[in-house]
């Protein structure tokens, strides 16, 4: 594929204060993870996402939902950070600053070395109990389902579940880091799932520049000031080696 980044962009990022990434599952696709709305391999081709990601399905079955979630667990505990979550953390590096606001919940950017990340949907890593409050990571294999907890309490993967709030320090301050910035981002996500679908238009109204990169396009592509389409896993390595590095000396 052709992945030549437009010379304005490259501006745009070197003059920069503030870049900010957010990205979906297409992020991780070339990890071997699947995205939710793919038509043929996506999770919710092959499930229905009230029958597994709402409080109400987990109420229902939880032993269902926990195995299905720890099905997903083990899927990402064999993945590995692939090129697009390296060439993240070079952007950390070639930027001034850089905030990646992610709604996956395989912590693969913190795998890849990403120092900046704001989890906004939660993580498959860490499981919560029900009852009372407990949250800790969570490495080992399950091995009941569902697990409980040692106050007797039903456990749960501290993920964000269809109908449940996002996790309220996360939320502000990826409204507010969106608010802020001078380029926004928006990588491998459909850009349907909101509040994370209006961070773009947040940045926008606040005058960021709005980058796309996507293999098809989505509700964001006619708003984009620039779309590059492709994986992000070829995109965005060539987009960082692009950059040059920022010059240190200038003033904030
Ligand atoms: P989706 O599955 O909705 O969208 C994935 C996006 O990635 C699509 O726009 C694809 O075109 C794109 N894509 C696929 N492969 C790609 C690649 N190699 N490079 C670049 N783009 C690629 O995933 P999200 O937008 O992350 O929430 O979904 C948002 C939320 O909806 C998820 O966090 C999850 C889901 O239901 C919950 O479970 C609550």
């Amino acid at each position: 594929m052709n992945c030549s980044i437009p010379n304005e962009l490259l501006e745009a990022l070197r003059s920069a204060r503030f870049v900010v990434a957010l990205t979906g599952a297409g992020v991780s696709a070339e990890s071997g993870i699947p995205t939710f709305r793919e038509p043929m391999d996506g999770w919710w081709a092959r499930f229905r996402p009230e029958d597994l990601a709402t409080p109400e399905a987990f109420a229902r079955d939880p032993a269902t939902v926990t195995r299905w979630y720890e099905w997903r667990r083990q899927l990402c505990a064999k993945a590995k950070p692939n090129p697009a979550h390296r060439a993240l953390v070079q952007l950390e590096r070639r930027c001034r600053r850089v905030s990646l606001i992610t709604q996956n919940v395989d912590r693969l950017h913190q795998a890849a070395g990403s120092q900046n990340v704001v989890e906004l949907h939660g993580t498959l890593w860490e499981w919560r109990c029900v009852r009372c409050g407990q949250q800790r990571e969570e490495r080992q294999p399950l091995r009941d389902f569902p697990p409980l907890c040692s106050c007797g309490g039903l456990r749960r993967p501290a993920v964000v579940w269809f109908g449940e709030a996002l996790p309220e320090a996360a939320l502000a301050r990826a409204y507010h880091d969106a608010a802020a910035c001078d380029v926004f981002f928006a990588i491998g996500t459909s850009a349907v799932v909101w509040p994370a679908a209006e961070l773009a238009h947040v940045a926008r109204q606040h005058g960021a520049r709005l980058v796309e990169i996507n293999v098809r396009p989505t509700p964001l592509t006619s708003l984009a000031d620039w779309v590059l389409t492709g994986r992000a896993g070829e995109v965005l390595p060539a987009l960082v080696a692009a950059l040059q590095p920022p010059d240190r000396e200038q003033p904030f």
